[in-house]
This record gives structure tokens, sequence and C-alpha cells, in this order.
């Protein structure tokens, strides 16, 4: 039986608030890494890999935890980055002031950058089997590197004030935020060692619901409220970034969201249909998007 959301989410949280403190040696970083990675937060992509595991017959041993978790670690990192005033220059963020705005533009950097080398070390420094490791940290850095988050980061900011194509905005929106999200899901495949077709499915999953991720964020910038979302709504527009809102009108968007739901359903009853296996977990995350 997977546990609920809310389960695996307090599974997170309780492994971070044990663990994270051991790894960062000076006071100011390891404060400004906390604050940060603590301040709330969906915990959505870990869980996301925790019940992939479960579904699939693994157990969430410590070293799958700490693996899982790590991803956490390097999201929170592309969170505060994201916040910095040379990117999109946030105030709020999981529902408090931004890194930046508490510890400095200096040592919200630094924060970022020992949450993406902690990271790597979670995943590389456990007890799972050699092979495991070594492809959860080489799909781990191309998700989040220079052909994956970060190129999408980088499209995101040189487009800002030059409209895109809806082609080359599913692309930004694939690797900005996709990226993580196929990683998140392909680690549960990787952990419990599934074959090729399997894996092949798990990360169309993950990339149907990662596009549906971000096109749900661009809409609640829009529609949604700072209270409910944590962080300020309604700067997309002003600051003329590439969103779906943007470019289709938030029913249009509205339609790219549902398409991207149906594939992430339609894989989710393939995935039922090949590892015979239920994959109703999958259910609570679809239930995210409230429309
Ligand atoms: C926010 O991610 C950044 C995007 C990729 C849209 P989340 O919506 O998962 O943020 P937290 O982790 O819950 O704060
Ligand atoms: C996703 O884009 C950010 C990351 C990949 C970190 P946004 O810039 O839209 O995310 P929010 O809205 O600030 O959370
Ligand atoms: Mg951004
Ligand atoms: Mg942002
Ligand atoms: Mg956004």
């Amino acid at each position: 039986m997977v546990e609920s959301l809310t389960k695996l989410k307090a599974r997170v949280d309780d492994y971070l608030a044990a663990n994270l403190p051991k790894d960062i040696d000076q006071d100011t970083l390891a404060a400004s890494m906390t604050y940060s990675t603590m301040a709330g937060g969906k915990r959505l992509r870990p869980t996301l890999t925790l019940a992939t595991v479960l579904t699939l017959g693994g157990q969430l041993t410590a070293d799958v935890m700490r693996a899982a978790t790590a991803l956490e670690l390097l999201h929170t990192y592309s969170l505060i980055h994201d916040d910095l005033p040379a990117m999109d220059d946030d105030d709020l963020r999981r529902g408090q002031p931004t890194n930046h705005r508490k510890f400095g533009a200096g040592m919200a950097t630094l924060a970022g950058d020992g949450l993406l080398t902690l990271a790597f070390q979670w995943v590389s420094d456990n007890h799972l089997a050699a092979p495991v490791r070594v492809e959860l940290t080489k799909k781990l850095a191309q998700a989040a590197g220079p052909a994956g988050m970060v190129a999408g980061q980088a499209r995101d900011i040189e487009n800002t004030g030059h409209r895109l194509s809806l082609d080359q905005l599913r692309y930004l929106h694939r690797q900005k935020t996709g990226a993580l999200i196929h990683y998140a899901v392909l680690a549960g495949g990787i952990i419990t060692d599934q074959p090729a077709p399997v894996r092949q499915l798990l990360v169309q999953f993950g990339d149907s619901y990662g596009l549906a991720f971000q096109i749900y964020d661009d809409l609640m910038d829009v529609v949604g409220t700072t209270a409910e979302m944590g962080k300020q709504v309604g700067k997309d527009a002003g600051e003329q970034k590439n969103t779906y809102p943007g470019l289709l009108g938030v029913a249009g968007a509205e339609d790219q969201l549902h398409q991207a739901l149906a594939s992430a359903r339609r894989t989710q009853a393939e995935l039922a249909r090949v590892t015979g296996k239920s994959f109703a977990a999958y259910d609570d995350f679809l239930a995210y998007f409230k429309l």
C-alpha cells in the first residue's frame, strides 16, 4: 500500500530536519540553507520519487530517503537563485521573505551553491548499489544542468521581453521545470531497477506532469493568490515573461494544461497495464491541479 502524500511529505520534512544540519560547517551558511529548505514547500519532487518506489514494490529505507530527498535540496537551490535580484527579483517565497532578503545576495548565492552541491553528496554517498548511485548521479546532473533546468532558466531570462512561439515556450518549460520532475519519477524506476520499457513510461509521465506543472504555475500567477502560492503573484505579465497565459490567454493555457494532464493520465494507465501494479498513488499528484 502506497502511503498518502501527506505521510510521504512528512517523511521528507523529517529527513531534512534531522540530516541537513549535520552536513554544513559554517553557522550563517547553515542558517541560510536551512531557512529556505525548511520554510515549507510541497515536497512534490521527492514525494514523486518515493511514491514511485513504493508503487513498484520498493521500500523507503534510510538510503532511499537520502537519495530521494537530495532532489529537494537541489530544487530549493533553484528557487533561491531564481528569486535573486539579478534573476526574478522576488521578495516572498514559501510564505516567507526570500533568502536574499533575509541573508543578502552573497549568502543566498552561497546557500544555493551549498544545496546544489550537497544534493550530489546525498545522491552518491549512501548504501544503494553502486550502479544505482552512478545512474542517479548522472541523471540528476543531466536534469539539473546546462542541458536541463539551468538551460531553461537561461532561455527564460534571455527571452524576457521577446515573445516566443508555443513550441519554443513548451521547450523552455520542459527544461526549466519539466527536467527535475522527469528525474523525480525516473529516480523511482532506477532505485527499483526497472526494465527499459517501464523507465520509458515513467519519464513520459514525468514529462507530461512537469509541463502541466509549469503551465499551472503560470496560470496561478494570473488567477491565483499570494496567500495560496506563498509567493507574489501577478508579476509575470508586467515583466514580459514568456508564459502560457501570456501567449494563449487563460482559456488557451487551461486547454494546454488539460491536454498535458490527459497525456499524463494515459501514461499512468499504461504503466499500470505494463507493470501489473496500481499507479493510483499518482492520482494524489494529479489532484494538485485545481481548475
Ligand atoms: C516552484 O516549485 C517553482 C516552479 C518550478 C514552478 P514548487 O511549486 O514545487 O514550489 P515549492 O517547492 O512547493 O515551494
Ligand atoms: C520556475 O519558474 C523556476 C525554476 C525553475 C526554479 P518561475 O520563475 O515561474 O518560478 P516561480 O514562479 O518564481 O516559483
Ligand atoms: Mg523564474
Ligand atoms: Mg521566479
Ligand atoms: Mg512562476
